[in-house]
């Protein structure tokens, strides 16, 4: 195989891809990338204004659809939105996710005291936010005998972090979640259709920026300090090193890879700590 036939495989012109939380930081990598490569890309996210932006940012191939990945009325419109300007959907990437503070124990909020209504919306947000999504788009993808599924999961799925109850349980589901759907769409309806998922390690962002890095300071906190010790590569990830993977897990050259999580996390899952 020659670097022309490589490239080739990353090649995505005429391929249509939605990519949920498309104007967050890591599904933005994912649709930058995809686009970079050629794609049709549809910017869906719960914020109107966000996904236009971000999908004029990109460029002519990309729209930007409001949709919330929790309501199955929002996604059965959006589907038709893009049906109606693109054609046939060839792949989805669920990357519409994040955690609550109030699903997160601390000093003063003890698991005990953890409120219902929070653990259900990181749920529902993480796991029916990836399921809903992959009944629109999916049966679209039965329908044709093709497509490419990439879901967001999280190292937290692997070992579930400290005080992160219910983003870590919900991520755990998405995990299993991926390895029931690839098997079930590539038994029942063609093995042209997989489904995998990314692992991100720590990548700083909005969310989680606090809980890394004392804002006063700008040093590290105790816990991020520990994250650090615990990360083979000696650094927090940066949203570039998860194309790749993305990448790979959407294109023909994985075209014998499904039910898989693959970690992007600096070696974070691999290290026993001695
Ligand atoms: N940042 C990290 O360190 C990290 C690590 C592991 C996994 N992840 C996962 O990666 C994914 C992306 O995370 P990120 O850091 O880019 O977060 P982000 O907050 O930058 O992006 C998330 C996007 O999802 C959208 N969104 C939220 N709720 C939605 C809903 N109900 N419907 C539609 N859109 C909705 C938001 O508007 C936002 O654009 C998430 O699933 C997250 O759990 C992140």
């Amino acid at each position: 195989m020659d670097t022309h036939e490589l490239a080739r495989l990353y090649d995505f012109t005429g391929k249509t891809f939605v990519v949920t939380g498309g104007a967050g930081v890591l599904g933005g990598v994912a649709a930058g990338a995809l686009y970079g490569c050629g794609a049709n890309v549809i910017l869906l996210g719960r914020n109107s204004g966000a996904v236009q932006t971000a999908a004029e940012r990109l460029g002519a191939r990309a729209m930007g659809v409001a949709a919330d990945v929790t309501r199955r009325d929002d996604l059965t419109a959006a589907l038709a939105a893009v049906k109606a300007r693109f054609g046939p959907v060839h792949g989805l990437v669920n990357a519409a996710g994040g955690n609550m503070p109030g699903a997160t124990t601390s000093a003063e909020r003890s698991f005990f005291d953890l409120p219902e209504e929070a653990l259900r919306q990181v749920f529902d947000l993480n796991l029916m936010g990836t399921v809903l999504p992959c009944q629109v788009f999916g049966r679209q993808m039965a329908d044709q005998g093709e497509g490419a599924i990439l879901n967001y999961s999280s190292l937290a799925a692997l070992k579930p972090l400290t005080r992160t109850i219910g983003y870590s349980a919900a991520k755990a589901g998405v995990s299993n979640f991926t390895h029931w759907l690839a098997v079930h769409m590539a038994k029942t309806y063609s093995p042209n259709i997989r489904v995998n998922a990314l692992a991100p390690g720590f990548f700083v962002g909005e969310q989680n920026r606090a809980l890394l890095i004392d804002a006063a300071t700008g040093e590290l906190t105790s816990r991020g300090r520990a994250i650090i010790e615990h990360t083979p590569a000696g650094r927090f990830g940066k949203p570039e090193d998860l194309a790749g993977a993305a990448l790979w897990l959407l294109s023909p050259a994985a075209a014998f890879v499904t039910g898989i999580v693959v970690a992007v996390d600096g070696g974070f899952s691999a290290f026993a700590g001695v």
